[in-house]
C-alpha cells in the first residue's frame, strides 16, 4: 500500500475535513473514493459517515 499524507482537521462546532482522496467503505459494504470530504463527529447525521449539518441543529460543541 502507498504510504499518503492526508490532513484532517477538526472544525469548531462541525465535522472532520478531510483534505486529499480517501476510500471509505461503508456499513452496508459499499466501498468509494471520496475527495475532500466532511466527515461526521457529532453523531447525528442521517448521512454518516459523513457530515450532513445536523450537527446545528444538535447544538453540537467541541
Ligand atoms: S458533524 Fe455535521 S452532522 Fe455531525
Amino acid at each position: 500500500m502507498e504510504n499518503l499524507k492526508l490532513d484532517i482537521e477538526a472544525l469548531k462546532d462541525g465535522p472532520y475535513a478531510v483534505k486529499g482522496v480517501v476510500t471509505i467503505t461503508t456499513s452496508d459494504g459499499t466501498t468509494k473514493e471520496y475527495t475532500n470530504p466532511y466527515l461526521c463527529r457529532c453523531g447525528a447525521s442521517k448521512n454518516k459517515p459523513f457530515c450532513d449539518g445536523s450537527h446545528r441543529k444538535v447544538g453540537f460543541t467541541e
